[in-house]
Formats: C-alpha cells, structure tokens, sequence
C-alpha cells in the first residue's frame, strides 16, 4: 500500500483533545486512513511527499446538519427579511410545493451540486436531511437521493404539517407509514419542535417511534422561541439538539450533564437577522458545541463552514479554537462519529491544507477562499471537484 507523507506542515489543528495543535508538524496517510500525525523531524519515510510550505492543516469540516434536497428559490422571502420581516418558518411551505413538482434527477443534481459546493470549501463529511417532500412518496425519495451522497440521513417529515392535513393525522402518518417507508434510507430521526411546526408531546412521539425503528434522534430545538425540544432531546439521548438559541437555565443543564451535543447554526442567526445563540453559556458550563451550516433555501443558504466559524468567532464569542473544534470534532460527536473530526491513527484521512498558518485565520480572513487543498479518504481531490463529484459519498 502506497504512503504518503505531508510535510512543512506550518501548523497541524488535529482536532484529538489529547494533542490539539502541533507546530512544525507532519501527517502520514496509509490506505485512505492517518497513520502517523507529529513533529515533522520525527516523521517516518514514505513513498510519496507532499509539501504543505508551512500551511496550516485542519481535518475535513463534519457539517452535521443540512437541508440539501430541495428545489425553488426563496430570494424574494430573504429581501423581505433585510426590510424587517420576520422569520417564521413558513416559508417551508414553499419549498415543500417547488420539491414536489421537481423530478428525481433535478433534486439529485441540485444536492450533488451543493455537496460538491461543500467539499471545495473544505466539509468532508456531511448530514442531509428530507423534509421538503412531507408525504410517503416525496420523503422516501428525498432520502434515497440523501443515501447516494452521503451515511449521513435524516429523516425530517416532522419538518411542519404541510397544507390541508390536520396535525394529529400527520403526527400519525409521520410516526407510521412515513416512517417505515424512510427508514431503510434513513440513520437518523428530527423533529422541528417549535410554536408552529410539532409540540413537545408530538415531538416525543415521533422520536420515540423513529427510536424504536432503529434510528438515532436528534432534534431541532429552541430555534425561535424556548420551549421542551433541548430537555427532549437530552432525555430521549439524541446526539444532538440543534439551534438551541433560546435556552433556559434548565436547558444549560440538561445538556452540560448529557451526552448530547448542542449544535449552534449561526448562519440561521445571521439570515434571519436574530440574536445568535449563546455559545459562551454553553461552553462554560460545560455542554459539548458543534457547529453547522444548516443549508437550505429559506433560514440559511450557505454551504460554508468556515463562515460560520467565523461568525461563531466574531459573534458569538467563541474563540478561534473553540470554533474551529466545534466545526470539525464537534461536528463528529454530533453525529456519533469517532473516524473523522479529527486527525489521529485510524482516523479517515480527511483534511484540509489552508493558504494560511494557522486556522485562525478562518475567522481573521473572513470570506476569503482558504481552502488550498482537500483531502477526501486520503485522496487529493482535484482542484475542480466542486464542478465533478459524481462519485464522491461523504
Ligand atoms: O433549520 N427550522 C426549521 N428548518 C430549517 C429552515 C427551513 C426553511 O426555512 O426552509 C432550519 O432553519
Ligand atoms: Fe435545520
């Protein structure tokens, strides 16, 4: 089996808590996996060099959460945001209509099209979740384009009850034949509870149910107002609760004392013009963060992590380092994962060389192309991989 070495690494971001950062480091890749991560004077021989010139290296971004199947356009609804409308979360509705009159090849394109987008920005692994079809049909086939990108999928039908159903029979029709139809194509269940969209007895419903067909709960909590979602979600064992912008002290708690990981999505905030989440509170209290993009077409249509490390920096208080571990062993502990996030032995080797010296410039250099290199299972993408993903499964 072939190694590679990867040296001149400037500074080497592992993401392992037990050596984060490495000065002057190198990185050894044997059969798609890291081999050996350390000081570059120490590196063992290989058969094939690459020299970083004193670039930073990151692991891979783990982006665990994301909308990517869907069709339509919501620029009209962002404008009357930027004059004061509201956020509402009704917008979902009309992405729900566009979804379904769009075929099966144009849903697949537009997703590749987005996760290739991801990956020349570095985001390696990726969760997508359905929930713009809202019927056995459409969210079965949401989530059969979702299994062909990524092991990541999620299945959403309790994303809002789509027009002219009641709530009830859709709690059931969720819980029941929707679910038995997505599960085969699906690893995890969420529920969007929230004023509007599924309430706290709704929500347990369908994640009990999801649970109980093998699949793993995660959930969207607190995005717009307090509510049960986070002490659902850190009751049922999700891995995650995501948003969590509007929390209580009893919030904090729950998930400081559980093993679910609050999952902040500050491109939700800086799209519907809201106050971000408070990341400080939760840090210090000891909760573990992640960070995601949330991509979709309505609350935020950004597939770029390292803008939301950067607004996690800049307005959330988080430093450069708890950013860019939230963004990537974070992500990970989000998703249940201990092969990326990080890069130690036995890792998958997923990394991301930056035209930079350290990762903290994804948060100084804000909106500036970083991204010098990807390496994806151990494979140097090609530099034009946004526009030739067609075999590429995050
Ligand atoms: O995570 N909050 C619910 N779902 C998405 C938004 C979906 C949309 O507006 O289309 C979110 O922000
Ligand atoms: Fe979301």
């Amino acid at each position: 089996m072939t190694t590679t070495l990867i040296d001149g690494i400037g500074l080497l971001y592992t993401g392992d808590p037990e050596r984060e950062e490495i000065p002057g480091a190198a990185l050894v890749i044997e059969d798609g996996l890291v081999a050996w991560t350390g000081p570059a004077a120490e590196a063992p021989d290989a058969d094939e060099r690459v020299d970083a010139g004193g670039r930073a290296v990151i692991p891979g971004f783990v982006d665990s959460h994301a909308h990517l199947v869907f069709a339509g356009d919501r620029t009209a609804e962002f404008q009357a945001r930027m004059s004061g409308e509201a956020y509402t979360g009704g917008g979902i509705r009309t992405t729900v209509a566009a979804t379904r009159r769009a075929s099966e090849a144009e849903l697949a394109t537009r997703a590749r099209a987005l996760v290739g987008e991801m990956l020349a920005q570095g985001t390696t692994t990726v969760e997508i979740k359905s929930g713009y079809g809202l019927s056995v049909e459409h969210e079965r086939r949401s989530l059969e384009i979702a299994t062909a990108l990524t092991d990541e999928t999620t299945f959403l039908g309790a994303h809002v009850v789509p027009a002219g159903t009641d709530a009830d029979s859709y709690v059931r029709l969720v819980a029941g034949e929707m679910l038995e139809a997505c599960a085969p194509y699906a690893k995890w269940v969420d529920v969007f509870c929230e004023r509007g969209a599924f309430d706290g007895d709704q929500t347990r419903e369908i994640l009990t149910a999801g649970r109980t067909a093998g699949l793993g709960v995660r959930v969207h909590a607190n995005q717009l107002t307090e509510g049960p979602g986070v002490r659902l979600a850190c009751e049922l064992g999700a891995a995650s609760a995501d948003h969590c912008t509007h929390l209580t002290a009893a919030d904090v708690d729950a998930l400081a004392s559980s093993g679910t990981v609050a999952t902040l999505l500050p491109g939700a905030e800086f799209s519907t013009r809201s106050p971000y989440p408070d990341a400080r509170r939760l840090i210090d209290a000891g909760a573990t963060v992640a960070l995601a993009t949330d991509c979709n077409p309505g609350s935020s249509f950004t597939s770029s992590m390292a803008f939301c490390v950067a607004l996690a920096v800049r307005e959330m208080r988080m430093t450069p380092l708890e950013a860019i571990r939230a963004a990537t062993y974070g992500g990970a502990r989000a998703l249940r994962r201990t092969d990326v996030g990080w890069l130690r032995r036995g890792a998958r080797a997923d990394l991301v060389v930056l035209d930079a010296p350290s990762y903290a410039h994804l948060a100084y250099r804000p909106g500036v192309p970083l991204v010098h290199q990807v390496f994806h299972r151990g494979l140097l993408l090609e530099e034009d991989i946004q526009n030739h993903p067609a075999d590429v499964v995050l």
